[in-house]
């Protein structure tokens, strides 16, 4: 397969990130071009890869047939509409855009132009998520009855010296609770209602520091998670799958997935059942058994999925539609908090 030829809008932290999965993956992908109006490439190892200030410059000139949008969530809507008219394929970070809105607009621009999307929620490529959401599909738990999820950890002061970090949208349920938003989905099936309460009382900032949070699944499964940027524990992801180096490792699950016949730990993936199969009961003992759990890197794994969703036509892990109903489903926390009601998602 012939490596993409590829740029990146946007140079930040989380565009750097793309930047070196490019770098290290020449089979997969050549970068060809980066843009930013602001970051200063002589900080930047962009393997030659041409650099530019304007991205209606960059596409016109280094001419990619893909690329990933890493701009901040206002931009986004923005810059996969000129993809789109440029029919370029594109990943797009997450959120896919700003409002709802936005997304069924560039839900149209997609459908209309052609192009292949992904939407950077890259935990559904982690290898332990894989093999959970194998073992979910396969029954091998029996049938999922209810979920519970925590991402809790303590960002640093000066990470708020960013103003956007401490204004609406800027916080813990935009920023973090989607990518468990959108996981959820990923395993428990669509989320059909939303209960939501959200709070600022430990920072005191406009933004919340917390938000908890009720979901109904299609399936009848159950599922709630609490959020939480102003508390210390080992309870998130990042920091039990060794996901993101700049989480300490805790080893921890931040996921309990109760089904049936038994239940399920994420990331660490440890697997409680029956000590005789099907002998199931509270008066009956019941035994864990940790799974070998797979590690790549989810942001190489994610760039090979994109090489071959283009080259060789493979079904999106998200696209741009699915993006956009994880979306709905993370603004519907926010309006049941404020509303006092639950509520469904927009379907897209
Ligand atoms: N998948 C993840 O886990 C993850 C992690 C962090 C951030 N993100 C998402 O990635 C996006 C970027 O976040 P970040 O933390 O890297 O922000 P950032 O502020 O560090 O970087 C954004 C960059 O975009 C640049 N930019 C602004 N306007 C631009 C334009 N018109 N053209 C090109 N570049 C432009 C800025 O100068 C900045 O360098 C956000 O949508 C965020 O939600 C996703």
């Amino acid at each position: 397969m012939k490596p993409l030829r590829i740029a990146v809008l946007g140079a930040g932290l989380i565009g750097r990130r793309h930047i070196q999965t490019i770098l290290s993956m020449p089979l997969a992908a050549q970068l060809v071009a980066v843009a930013d109006p602001v970051a200063d490439p002589q900080q930047l190892d962009l393997g030659g890869a041409a650099w530019f200030t304007d991205e209606n410059d960059m596409l016109e000139r280094a001419m990619p047939e893909a690329v990933v949008i890493a701009t901040p969530n206002g931009l986004h809507a923005q810059h996969g509409q000129l993809c789109c008219a440029r029919g370029i394929h594109f990943l797009i970070e997450k959120p896919v855009t700003a409002t709802l809105d936005e997304a069924a607009a560039l839900v149209d621009a997609v459908a209309r132009s052609g192009v292949k999307t992904l939407v950077g929620h890259h935990r559904r490529y982690l290898a332990v998520v894989q093999q959970a959401r194998q073992l979910i599909r396969e029954g091998a738990l029996g049938a999922l009855v209810a979920a519970s999820v925590v991402w809790a950890t303590r960002k640093p002061d000066d990470y708020f010296q960013m103003a956007w970090r401490t204004r609406a949208g800027g916080g813990p349920l935009l920023i973090n609770a989607i990518h468990e938003i959108d996981l959820l989905r990923y395993l428990c099936g669509e989320i059909i209602s939303v209960g939501g309460l959200k709070s600022h009382a430990a920072r005191g900032l406009e933004v919340e520091d917390t938000a908890a949070a009720l979901f109904q699944f299609d399936g009848g499964c159950l599922g709630t998670l609490t959020c939480t940027d102003a508390g210390f524990s080992p309870w998130t992801i990042e920091q039990g799958s060794r996901e993101n180096p700049a989480f300490a490792y805790a080893g921890q699950s931040a996921y309990r997935l109760i089904a049936t016949q038994g239940s399920l730990e994420l990331p660490v993936l440890r697997r409680w059942a029956a000590q005789t199969p099907g002998d199931i009961g509270w008066d009956r003992p019941i035994v864990s058994q940790d799974l070998p759990p797979a590690y790549h890197d989810p942001y190489q794994a994610q760039l090979s999925h994109f090489q071959r969703l283009i080259r060789a036509n493979e079904a999106p892990v998200v696209c741009v539609r699915d993006g956009a109903r994880t979306l709905a489903a993370t603004l519907a926390v926010a309006q049941s908090s404020a509303d006092g009601r639950h509520c469904s998602p927009r379907i897209f």
